[in-house]
């Protein structure tokens, strides 16, 4: 990889802790980050409800412009609906000016062009919420389109309407309705989307000597999109072949996931099944404590824990930081910091292995700082 170092020898990196428990874990990070001595200028940008509520923007230009700078970002979590009375009257004030709440983590993904969201789910020894031992599954999940893209009509409009009935055939349950009575969204997916992505997971499986890519649709039904994704994986594989590609089923992958998950690798899905299945496989490795994810581009990536922002949790620095953690780890290692990656990996295990500090979900007390300070104790 191209070296991201910027002039003054330093990475920068935007922090954006975003709302609720993006702040407490994003603290824990900090305290590895720092152990493991990244030579980095870390950036705080706003984003999040409380900007949405303020400027009627949760994703602030100033935070666009931030992100066109840096070499990579950290980013927390965000919350989606108001908490608070005195914030529902905000929203709704917002609404009369005929603004709408679009989450800010899919805008950046499309503005920045993130199309590649990585996220490894591995059982790391003894931890007690380990569906099974010896689980290691990584999810490739497309990031900017399929039914993302953002093209939806509530109500419909008449001229996409006429085309519909042009098009339809004879079994349509919106036919003779008013545009009132219904909605739609598109699913979109391009050649280009399909491609990038499957090579993103054979390249990887290659990178990494994994066995096999499970390339996940619902081509049976889906005949237009997710047959252009299957056919695009089929050409894509012949490029490799030492890497055995499988084919499922998104909702028979799901059961045999659960039936076998020893006998999976690596899986490739577009945007809204992988955002399903992996959300399947983190929780058999620990659940939201431990899923993390990198929204990767060619120019900028943004490393997240999946978990949402726990608005209930939020301060009381109860939740688990791992998956934030191990975010950071995969940050190090876009970044071309392979052996702090490393370290911090092996820094993750030691302490779940160990299972003297545990947050609440693994069946201890300790708080969300105690375990990023344990973490950096290994390294
Ligand atoms: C994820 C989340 C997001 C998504 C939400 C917060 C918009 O579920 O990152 O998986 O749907 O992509
Ligand atoms: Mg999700």
């Amino acid at each position: 990889m191209d070296s991201k170092i910027n002039k003054n020898g330093k990475y920068l990196i935007a922090w954006l802790p975003g709302d609720g428990v993006g702040v407490d874990v994003l603290d824990a990070t900090k305290i590895v980050l720092d152990k493991v001595n990244l030579n980095a200028e870390y950036i705080h940008g706003d984003i999040g409800w409380e900007f949405w509520c303020k400027e009627g923007d949760a994703f602030p230009v100033r935070t666009i412009d931030l992100l066109k700078k840096v070499d990579a970002a950290m980013f927390g979590a965000i919350t989606s609906k108001p908490v608070k009375t005195a914030e529902a009257e905000l929203v709704s004030e917002l609404k009369g000016k005929g603004l709408t709440y679009r989450s800010p983590i899919v805008r950046m993904r499309q503005l920045f062009d993130l199309y590649d969201c990585l996220r490894p789910c591995k059982g790391y020894p003894n931890n007690p919420l380990n569906y099974k031992e010896g689980i290691d599954l990584v999810v490739f999940r497309e990031n900017t389109e399929d039914l993302y893209a953002g093209v939806e009509f509530n109500p419909v409009p008449a001229n996409v309407a006429a085309v519909l009935a042009q098009e339809s055939k004879p079994f349509a349950p919106f036919k003779d309705l008013r545009g009132d009575e219904y909605a739609i969204s598109v699913k979109v997916n391009t050649r280009k989307g399909c491609e990038r992505i499957v090579r993103a997971a054979f390249d990887f499986a290659r990178k990494f000597g994994r066995k096999k890519v499970t390339v996940v649709h619902k081509a049976n039904v889906v005949r237009a999109t997710d047959g252009l994704f299957l056919d695009t994986a089929r050409e894509v594989a012949r490029g490799y072949p030492e890497i055995q590609m499988d084919e499922a089923n998104v909702d028979a992958i799901c059961m045999w996931l659960l039936k076998n998950p020893l006998s999976y690798d690596v899986l490739v899905a577009p945007n809204l099944y992988g955002d399903i299945i992996s959300d399947l496989c983190a929780q058999m490795v620990g659940g939201l404590g431990f899923a993390c994810s990198g929204n990767i581009g060619e120019k900028l990536a943004v490393f997240e824990p999946s978990h949402g922002s726990a608005p209930k949790y939020a301060g009381l620095y109860k939740v688990n930081p791992i998956a934030s953690i191990l975010a950071a780890k995969m940050m190090l290692d876009w970044l071309g910091e392979e052996l702090k990656g490393a370290a911090v990996e092996k820094a993750v295990a030691e302490v779940v292995k160990e299972g003297k500090v545990r947050t609440y979900d693994m069946g201890g007390s300790n708080t969300t700082l105690e375990i990023g300070e344990a973490i950096a104790a290994k390294i």
